[in-house]
């Protein structure tokens, strides 16, 4: 009897060791560059218009950008500038002149581009709107990527973002895992996820790029199910470029290659094209005899 247990926990023990080596080649053969999706990325925030923020600096800057976008497989682009009174008091008019002319230069770089913002939180969304004061995507599209302050969710959020929606406009949240308040507590996020806003999650988040605390908070939020899409939120090509892959394979190893597509494929482009989306349900891939589930 002794003997039938010892065998039997030196079984297990072997088998949970050939569990761990075929985890660790299947991880390692998707960072070494294989393919995790097929189909392009449509990348729907990033500073890629030049001169206008923190962002890229010069159109020959700009081209270099798109070079490197399409190495990533992205092929269709939201420049999303900040509007921010304080730091970049831009102006919608002004923003579309000179994406006009990224457009023009950019006509031969395989990369779709369009024009957006990232607006800066005020508590007269809807009405800045009307006086076209801030910019949605697609220059009047029903969608309005929204920054809010970095270390407070100010109060009445809900009430903003509400009456946006009764206007015709879906708040899109920019990286709600960066912000102190959502890190500390995600939860304070609920209600916003409750009443539809949809939560865009950055790729470099996701990598650790930000740090292990932001990553962790991606990933909650993300297995809450109130993630709709990632974006790269690149600015500067010497420092934070346009990264889709690398954040691809750790949602595909993570939360399954059906899940990764939604977030990076399927609602960024439809995003793009003015169409409804809806979060994303995202679990962790479980253990199976030998193999993940998905
Ligand atoms: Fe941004």
């Amino acid at each position: 009897m002794v003997l039938f247990f010892f065998q039997l926990k030196t079984c297990f023990r072997a088998s949970s060791f050939l569990l761990f080596v075929r985890y660790n080649i299947t991880c390692a053969q998707s960072a070494g560059g294989k393919v995790v999706l097929r189909g392009m990325y449509t990348d729907v925030h990033c500073h890629l218009l030049p001169g206008v923020d923190d962002g890229v600096e010069s159109f020959k800057e700009a081209e270099a950008w798109l070079k490197r976008a399409r190495e990533e497989n992205i092929t269709r682009v939201i420049a999303t500038p900040h509007i921010r009174p304080d730091t970049y008091p831009n102006k919608p008019h002004e923003l579309k002149h000179r994406f006009a002319e990224l457009c023009e230069r950019a006509k031969d770089s395989g990369v779709e581009l369009q024009l957006g913002a990232e607006v800066y939180y005020r508590h007269d969304l809807a009405e800045a709107i009307a006086k076209k004061e801030i910019l949605t995507i697609g220059f009047g599209g029903r969608y309005l990527l929204v920054e809010l302050p970095l270390a407070i969710l100010p109060a009445g959020t809900e009430d903003v973002f509400y009456r946006l929606r009764l206007s015709g406009v879906e708040p899109v949240l920019a990286h709600p895992e960066r912000y102190i308040f959502s890190r500390d507590e995600p939860m304070r996020l609920a209600e916003l996820a409750r009443e539809g806003t949809l939560f865009q999650i950055t790729t470099h988040s996701i990598t650790g790029g930000f740090g292990g605390a932001v990553q962790r908070t991606a990933f909650r939020l993300l297995e809450l199910g109130w993630v709709a899409v990632v974006a790269s939120d690149a600015h500067r090509l010497a420092a934070r470029p346009p990264m889709f892959r690398e954040a691809v394979r750790v949602l595909a190893n993570r939360y399954g290659r059906a899940a990764a597509r939604r977030l990076a494929v399927e609602n960024p482009r439809r995003l793009f094209n003015g169409e409804h989306i809806e979060p994303v349900a995202c679990q962790p891939r479980r253990w199976r005899l030998g193999a993940f589930s998905t």
